[in-house]
């Protein structure tokens, strides 16, 4: 017999890591305002998309003398835009420690055919940072690993007196976790992660340094126009003010400028991060509490407050991955927790979204059922 079901329900079961869940205040009247039907080079579609760029130097704390474009493809195409124009200067080390990280590495590895130095490490765990050398080689890396749930401690290892550039895939770490600018040349991330906004579009966050490479060098490859950001050996400054290389969707600034402004409500980065550090602690505290599911992130430093990553340890489960999928299913269907399965290259278990825009409260709800679900999948194996 499985154990009774828990008598409260999360107000919001949406606990994806991508696109994730809406701010707690948002309803689709809240894009009234879109300028729907019109150009995006039009004033008001011109001023939305500078709204949007200021709106997170604002909250994101960069410097005035870094470029921030909205680009095409989402995070995929701003961090490919960067790989296709900044590298082939210089040695490339590329980090990876699960699956977006290993797709990065075969972008420059298998596409661009760069004889790059390659350092990986399994899921859970990350490679050494202090052989890497950040004063001479471009390196690439991702913040936070949506998918294994590890995440870089902090960026001690990265030299201020570097050469190279430093490429960061910040996707599931921006509006989470404090992300040091003068240590980051090139940063990416999409709006459809932590601010729960709408997929479409890409952030590209440039150093002085990665615009002087920009207009410097010359890779040896083509590029199409959605990745171009120079043109005659000169930024394209108007990728940076707002005018986009192609037609945004007007729908999605409107979506991120509301995620903006619910972002300064709960108290801008600051905020942000209190709301995910507090959600991962109830996932934390959770587990350990529970001698049967474990942080994937084995060293505590390198936990993601973001996508936190969960795996089953108790010795009665016979198949790990149709055990994990069959408790993900148990709590979908009770319309509990929505998407929290593990990606599909990750070791079996599960990922629980715990970004600013999840309620620690439906994360309290939610856990006493995955003990419920949990239970009532070993009594269903035996
Ligand atoms: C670390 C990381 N990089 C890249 C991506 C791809 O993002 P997008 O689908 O927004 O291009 C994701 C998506 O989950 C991600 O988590």
């Amino acid at each position: 017999m499985a154990t009774q079901q828990p008598a409260v329900r999360p107000a919001n079961p949406r606990f994806s890591s991508g696109p994730c869940a809406k701010p707690p205040t948002f309803d689709v009247t809240k894009l009234a305002d879109a300028a729907l039907g019109r150009s995006h080079r039009a004033a008001i579609g011109k001023d939305k998309l500078k709204a949007a760029i200021e709106g997170t130097r604002e909250i994101l704390g960069i410097p005035a003398d870094y470029r921030i474009g909205i680009v095409p493809a989402s995070d995929t195409g701003a961090v490919e835009m960067a790989l296709w124009s900044l590298l082939g200067a210089r040695k490339v080390e590329m980090l990876a420690w699960e699956s977006f990280g290993a797709g990065w590495v075969t972008d420059v590895v298998k596409q661009l055919k760069i004889d790059a130095e390659v350092k990986t490490a399994d899921y859970g765990d990350i490679v050494d940072l202090a052989t890497v050398d950040t004063k001479n080689n471009d390196v690439v890396f991702t913040w936070n690993g949506t998918t294994s749930g590890v995440r870089v401690p902090n960026a001690d290892w990265i030299t201020d007196d570097r050469v190279g550039l430093t490429i960061c895939d910040a996707t599931s770490a921006a509006f989470a976790m404090d992300l040091p600018w003068d240590k980051l040349d090139v940063t990416t991330f999409s709006w459809q992660k932590v601010l729960g906004g709408e997929a479409a579009h890409g952030v590209i966050v440039l150093s002085p340094r990665a615009v002087e490479r920009l207009e410097s060098y010359t890779p040896a490859w083509p590029l199409p126009k959605i990745f171009r950001l120079t043109k005659g050996g000169k930024l394209i400054e108007g990728i940076f003010t707002g005018a986009t290389i192609n037609t945004p969707s007007m729908l999605a600034v409107e979506d991120y400028l509301f995620a903006l402004d619910w972002a300064r409500s709960v108290g801008g980065l600051k905020g942000l991060i209190a709301r995910a550090d507090a959600n991962a602690k109830a996932v934390f505290d959770f587990c350990d509490g529970n001698d049967w599911i474990t942080n994937l992130a084995e060293d505590e430093t390198t936990r993601s407050n973001t996508s936190v990553c969960l795996k089953f340890s108790d010795d009665r489960i016979q198949d790990g991955a149709a055990f994990a999928k069959a408790v993900a299913k148990r709590l979908e269907a009770e319309n509990i927790a929505l998407d929290i399965g593990a990606y599909r290259d990750a070791p079996a278990g599960l990922r629980i979204w715990c970004g600013g825009t999840v309620e620690t409260s439906d994360l309290q709800a939610m856990l006493p059922w995955l003990t419920w679900a949990f239970e009532a999948e070993i009594t269903a194996q035996a």
